[in-house]
């Protein structure tokens, strides 16, 4: 049987390393071969936090220095995907490298959103063509260049049997509402912080760069007028298309916010942060979703017990991971953009304008032919 073979490599907002998917397209399936995951060394992941925030002081030569080093890492997590897989470089059409993101920027008058993760070496050193750079083009569209994974999940998981939502829960939390009526309009968008605050928060006070299973969470309380304080953030409220970042839902924005109340117990912090992400992804459902009839999880919060324990108790539908469609949660976003790998070298547009705001359907990324 014929196969048509694409990585995708995803390095997200929450800065812990390279998933590396090996997935079969072939006759219009999505099927996956095998995958590698990679965290990222702690001296990259202090680089790159670095730059993230201080870029209004960012030096070029650490920049480029970055860029270089990110593709040096993708093109290796590449070659070892490969390896675990048994299969030759030659054999696979596309990779899709969606780049570690700097900065992203849809709302300034001068929009932009950066990632890095230089495509010149991925290819140069793996000897496939690579494609990366898949925002920018939606944003030139006039869109917010993000979230692109919709597209994806509506291949995957629409069905005219029941309503369903699809919930990315990363470092930034978005959603994908995907209706029975399968000619309807899909909606998607960054419902705000996923996992980001609660790493910050752990990170700060317990030396761990995750609150594994959302145990120390489910030590603490909710703290009522802390979860208020940060509610009120105006994102939450307004209105898609809508996409966001680590630079808006940073550690300075919990720290302007705290300084506000009074001293909490860090573990109750933690469980509010949990539930502030549970709070308005649930209340994003509920305003654009209410027929919804069965939400699936994936990205690492799905791991969380606290978090999806509080998401089951705010919403009605049942509430099951995408393993349970076949795709484990820590690749679906892989597998997206080798997907959207596929639809470029095809010559096929990618992104839905109605959920990025776009005035177009556009063919996203650059290729870097092999
Ligand atoms: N066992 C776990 N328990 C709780 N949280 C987890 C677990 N595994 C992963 N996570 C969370 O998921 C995050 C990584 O999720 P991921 O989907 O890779 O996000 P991103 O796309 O932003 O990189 C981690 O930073 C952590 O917060
Ligand atoms: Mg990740």
């Amino acid at each position: 049987m014929s196969k048509e073979y694409y990585i995708g490599l995803m390095s997200g907002t929450s800065v812990d390393g390279i998933d590396a998917g090996l997935y079969d397209f072939a006759n219009n399936q999505a099927r996956v071969v095998d995958f590698h995951y990679q965290p990222y060394p702690d001296e990259i992941k202090k680089k790159i936090h670095q730059l993230c925030k201080n870029h209004q002081s960012v030096s070029l030569q650490d920049y480029g220095q970055l860029d270089t080093q990110l593709g040096k890492l993708y093109a290796e997590a590449t070659l070892a995907l490969l390896k675990k897989a048994n299969v030759d470089a030659k054999d696979v059409l596309a990779i899709g490298s969606h780049g570690q993101t700097l900065h992203h920027s849809p709302n300034t008058t001068l929009p932009f959103s950066l990632q890095i993760g230089d495509a010149n070496i991925i290819s140069q050193i793996t000897g496939i063509t690579t494609i990366a750079d898949f925002r920018r083009r939606d944003i030139a569209a006039g869109g917010q260049g993000a979230p692109l994974v919709p597209a994806f999940h509506q291949a995957m998981f629409q069905t005219n049997k029941e309503n369903r939502v699809i919930v990315n829960i990363g470092g930034i939390a978005n959603l994908s509402i995907l209706p029975k009526d399968t000619q309807g309009t899909i909606l998607g968008f960054d419902t705000g912080p996923g996992n980001t605050l609660m790493d910050y928060w752990i990170s700060e006070h317990k030396n761990s760069a995750y609150d594994n299973n959302g145990e120390w969470a489910a030590t603490g309380t909710i703290q009522a007028d802390l979860l208020k304080q940060l509610k009120d953030e105006p994102y939450f409220s307004s209105p898609p298309p809508k996409s966001t970042g680590t630079e808006y839902f940073s550690a300075d924005w919990l720290t302007e916010k705290l300084a506000e109340l009074p001293v909490y117990l860090p573990e109750d912090i933690q469980r509010t942060l949990c539930q502030l992400t549970a709070e308005t992804i649930a209340k994003a459902i509920q305003r654009f979703a209410p027929e919804t009839e069965r939400i699936f999880l994936c990205g690492g919060g799905t791991h969380n017990q606290t978090l999806v324990k509080a998401l089951e108790q705010l919403l009605q539908p049942p509430i099951a991971s995408t393993a349970t469609q076949g795709i484990h949660p820590d690749q679906v976003e892989a597998m997206a953009f080798a997907w959207l790998a596929k639809k470029t070298l095809q010559g096929q547009t990618g992104n839905l304008p109605e959920v990025t705001g776009a005035k177009e359907t556009v063919i996203l990324g650059g290729i870097y032919q092999a």
